[in-house]
């Protein structure tokens, strides 16, 4: 394991509460740490600040010093510091943390203001809240509430703006619910490097808008959706199909490639309804790819596989590891392992290919890297493999060799771990001169040409970790059962590892983890349980020499050749 760097610490006073934070830590944020909430609506972390919508105000004060020797002076009634006020409110999302900041944040004069600013923005604002889809999660109604005056002076006709414009294909804007404060335009240009949003006209008539001709269509577009702290700009996919409250949230890894962006899977009485990005810092910020939250309809896919199956007939889990047996024991068998699979699942892959005695392969899948959050590498575990040891060095993308051993009668049976052998060079021939033991998902050439089928679980229906392109360890939890009929791969791959002569090994994960960890030194002193939410960091120093496939991504670089160094 790897310990992050400690930073400089400066000690600020909020609200009379001293607290030591980073320095340069945002005063909103030094505030949370305190408790303190700073309202704001164009202030977002990970955007550059504008300062356009005034609801962060603050006091702000720094410590007196004497202009000419720069002593402190001293406040004779408290025989502290004095500190010197500032006399207008400051905002807070342009403030940063310096040595002896002071900050107030509950004065009359910081109230009278907030209710101006929220007076303002709700002059125009629909009473739309019953049949918004982002009540719930609706910075403008819970601020109304905290921070508003509780009552309406404008009796004035309200602006009447475009509703329901279409964006993009996955982004709707009523632009009568925009607080106009640009984080979406913002985000477009300076993160998703898509400068496709822009206002138009002055004052009250300001409405945004995509640029003539142009479209909100790049795969970040969802982002947009997250950030906005109204219900201006909605998901096409989810709007108005359940209400934020009832959903229960569950954190989870984007499979699409080695980036592994931190999700949270929302899902009520076993249906998923949405994925949204997780913040972690080091690796994606607080955004995802659009692409990574469609992959929940998987759980619901009709060719989902729902049953035990040997030669093509339903049968029972333990009657199906059982015929495996009987094929491992001649002999001749291979593993085709995943770069999909979590490290507990490529842990007990390697158990099995080790109690056979056979050679294991890996399916590597390469696609074109976005420099953002999706990798070259389409596989989000490929240093998983490498970590547990189920292969050392790094997979092609077409099983020649198993083709080859195939061919050469030196393979009988194979072992597939979520890989669709078609689907990764083996003809219908070979397939046909070999018996499939297939675990898996869903049907594909391989489960239909496979002897025995055992149905497992999507990375929603399961818990466990994967290794990111960092040597990043990441927990995802299971969300949502899975399907009658499905076996947690851990279970299936338990079971295998018992019925080839590998022993007993714990399918639950916790223990599993034990004994991972007695195993790989790698993983050090870790557990699966104190895993924290954003990951631990491998030494990945026993694999530099090998050529990843990555290029730069939001918060990765590849390591330069040596003769560069
Ligand atoms: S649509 Fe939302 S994010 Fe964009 S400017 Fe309006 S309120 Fe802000
Ligand atoms: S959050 Fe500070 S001005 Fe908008």
């Amino acid at each position: 394991m790897i310990a992050p760097p400690k930073p400089e610490l400066v000690t600020v006073t909020i609200d009379g509460k001293e607290i030591a934070v980073p320095k340069g830590t945002n005063v909103i944020e030094a505030a949370r740490l305190v408790g303190v909430d700073v309202p704001h609506y164009c202030y977002h972390p990970k955007l550059a600040v504008v300062g356009n919508c005034r609801m962060c105000l603050i006091e702000m004060g720094l410590p007196a010093v004497d202009p000419a020797t720069k002593a402190p002076i001293t406040d004779p009634a408290t025989g502290k510091q004095k500190v010197n006020w500032m006399p207008r409110p400051q905002i807070g999302c342009a403030t940063n943390a310096s040595p002896g900041l002071h900050i107030r944040t509950q004065t009359p004069q910081i109230k009278d203001c907030r209710e101006g600013v929220m007076e303002f923005l709700l002059i125009n604002h629909p009473l739309d809240c019953p049949i918004c889809d982002q009540a719930g999660e609706c910075k403008l109604q819970e601020q109304a509430t905290g921070y508003g005056r509780g009552y309406s002076r404008f009796i004035e006709q309200k602006n009447v703006k475009p509703k329901r414009t279409l964006l993009g294909p996955r982004v709707m804007l009523d632009d009568e619910r925009c607080v106009l404060c640009s984080r979406c335009i913002r985000f477009a240009k300076d993160v998703a490097k898509d400068d496709v949003l822009g206002f138009i006209d002055r004052g009250s008539y300001s409405t945004l808008t995509c640029y003539p001709g142009r479209k909100l269509e790049n795969n970040y577009s969802l982002n947009t959706v997250d950030i906005c702290p109204v219900g201006a700009l909605t998901s096409t996919d989810f709007r108005f199909k359940m209400r934020v409250w009832f959903l229960k949230q569950t954190n989870s890894i984007d499979t699409e490639s080695s980036v592994g962006a931190n999700t949270v899977v929302w899902s009520r009485e076993g249906v998923i309804y949405r994925v949204t990005p997780r913040r972690n810092d080091e690796v994606n910020d607080t955004w995802m790819a659009d692409s990574g939250r469609t992959l929940y309809k998987q759980v619901r896919a009709d060719d989902r596989l729902a049953a035990v199956k040997i030669n093509g007939t339903d049968s029972g889990l333990d009657i199906a590891i059982n015929a495996a047996a009987t094929l491992f024991k001649a002999g001749a068998t291979a593993i085709v392992g995943s770069g999909r699979s979590s490290v507990e699942e490529q842990f007990l892959t390697k158990k099995l290919a080790g109690a056979l005695k056979a050679p294991a392969y890996l399916v590597s899948r390469v696609g074109e890297g976005d420099g953002l959050l999706i990798s070259a590498d389409r596989n989000p575990n490929v240093r998983g493999a490498l970590v547990t040891g189920l292969i050392d060095t790094l997979p092609a993308s077409r099983l020649t060799d198993l083709a080859a051993a195939i061919d050469a009668g030196r393979v009988k049976t194979v072992v597939a771990v979520g890989e669709d052998l078609a689907a990764a060079g083996l003809s219908a021939a070979q397939l046909a001169k070999v018996t499939v033991i297939y675990i898996g998902t869903h049907a594909n050439a391989t489960s239909a040409a496979a002897g025995v089928v055992l149905p497992a679980l999507t990375v929603f229906e399961k818990s466990g970790t994967f290794v990111n392109q960092q040597f990043r360890v990441q927990k995802f939890l299971k969300a949502v059962p899975g399907p009658a009929g499905a076996t947690d791969d851990l279970v299936v791959l338990a079971k295998l590892v018992a019925a080839a002569g590998g022993g007993s090994l714990p399918a639950e994960i916790n223990a599993l983890w034990k004994v991972m960890a007695a195993e790989i030194p790698a993983l050090g002193t870790m557990t699966f349980a104190n895993l924290p939410e954003t990951g631990l960091l491998l030494d990945a120093a026993p694999w530099a020499a090998l050529p990843f496939v990555e290029g730069g991504t939001l918060h990765y670089q590849p390591a330069k050749p040596a003769a560069a160094v």
